[in-house]
């Protein structure tokens, strides 16, 4: 006997909920109806929709017979309708070839359409008191809490050890209904004490040897969703000097940084002479490439190459979307927050040094 069941078994008879309307027999249809209500639906939502589904169709005959339209109208409102599409066609299935009786091996439930592992192990544990193992949603996060699981649970090295766990920590006998109270009580436990959020570990009754909660791991486990990478975008910004002044142009808005000034930017193809020409009318005198500089934006990662170019035809007039301005004036208008650091780094220390070296002449 694992060190799981009987905590669990215990605490179920006094915490667990004993009177949910699918409780009442052990009906195999009414159980399968409930457990794919409940598959992405809460107990306080299915509730209501149970009851009327199972007055308008009490049984295999009737919701196999039934057109579809008519079980479509009785989901609305509980969403992900491939499950009632899946349900209408199961019913149909039994029908023709089970005689209308629901199989009562997991492994021959996990055929019909809409019932996957862990649906077929609940069907085989409440209407037949099979000896089955599940892993719903709210069972994933007890035992990687409990076992101090760390990987992500949906990938399958991860769900593979679950699922052994899940197998490992079932109770040993499957008399007198334990199977039944040690696996809603693995529900239960899951949707009212061991929740996602804020869990409520002191009225646990697994807390004393669960591993999260004794390593301060709860918020930790089960791990989310590791992220995907960040797309990166790459772009050449021209820092373009003319008697110490610098070109910063208004970027357009709406776009990314829309509003703010800042050195005109160019893709990374681009030949920067052949564009400062063409664009600006400028012959370009020396040109330095500065070193790479990353920026995070919420959506994605630019990679900026900055190049400083040293202009000799005379500045162009400015407008109202192009000045000309020293950096350390430039530094206090509305700039990107790279731009104000490579400024710094590269023109106003040098400026600071420049402003030392005339007050020692
Ligand atoms: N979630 C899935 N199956 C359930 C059940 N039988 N009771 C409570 N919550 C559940």
């Amino acid at each position: 006997m694992s060190s799981l069941a009987q905590p669990l078994i215990d605490w179920h008879k006094i915490h667990g909920r004993h009177h949910l309307p699918w409780q009442r027999n052990a009906d195999p249809y009414a159980i399968w109806l409930s457990e794919i209500m409940l598959q992405q639906t809460q107990v306080s939502t299915v509730i209501p929709y149970y009851l009327r589904f199972m007055q308008e169709f009490p049984g295999v005959d009737h919701l196999a017979q039934a057109p579809l339209d008519s079980v479509l109208a009785l989901w609305s409102g509980l969403g992900y309708y491939s499950r009632a599409r899946n349900l209408h066609r199961t019913a149909q299935i039994l029908r023709q070839d089970h005689r209308s009786q629901f199989p009562s091996k997991r492994i021959d439930l996990e055929k019909l359409p809409g019932i996957g592992r862990s649906t077929a192990a609940a069907i085989a544990v409440f209407a037949f008191g099979r000896r089955e193992a599940i892993l719903d949603g709210n069972v994933k996060r007890i035992l990687a809490r409990y076992f101090g699981i760390t990987g992500y649970p949906a990938e399958k090295s991860t769900q593979n050890k679950l699922w052994q766990l899940s197998e490992q920590s079932l109770p040993t006998h499957a008399d007198q209904g334990r199977i039944q109270s040690y696996t809603q009580a693995l529900m239960d436990l899951g949707a009212t004490v061991c929740l996602r959020r804020n869990p409520v570990c002191t009225t646990c009754p697994l807390h004393s040897d669960c591993t999260a909660h004794k390593n301060n791991l709860t918020h930790l486990l089960p791990a989310p969703k590791p992220r995907k990478p960040m797309p990166e975008k790459e772009a050449i910004l021209l820092f373009l000097v003319q008697q110490q002044k610098l070109l910063l142009r208004k970027r357009p808005s709406p776009g990314i940084w829309g509003g703010l000034w800042c050195p005109p930017e160019i893709a990374v193809d681009t030949n920067a002479l052949t564009y400062c020409q063409q664009q600006f009318g400028m012959r370009i005198q020396s040109t330095l490439k500065l070193p790479a500089m990353d920026h995070q934006f919420t959506h994605y990662k630019l990679r900026i190459y900055p190049m400083i170019l040293h202009v000799t035809t005379p500045t162009t007039s400015s407008d109202d979307q192009q000045v000309w301005l020293e950096p350390s004036m430039a530094i206090h208008q509305g700039i990107p927050a790279p731009v104000k650091k490579l400024l710094n780094q590269n023109f106003i220390v040098a400026d600071n040094h420049a402003m030392q070296m005339d007050s020692h002449e």
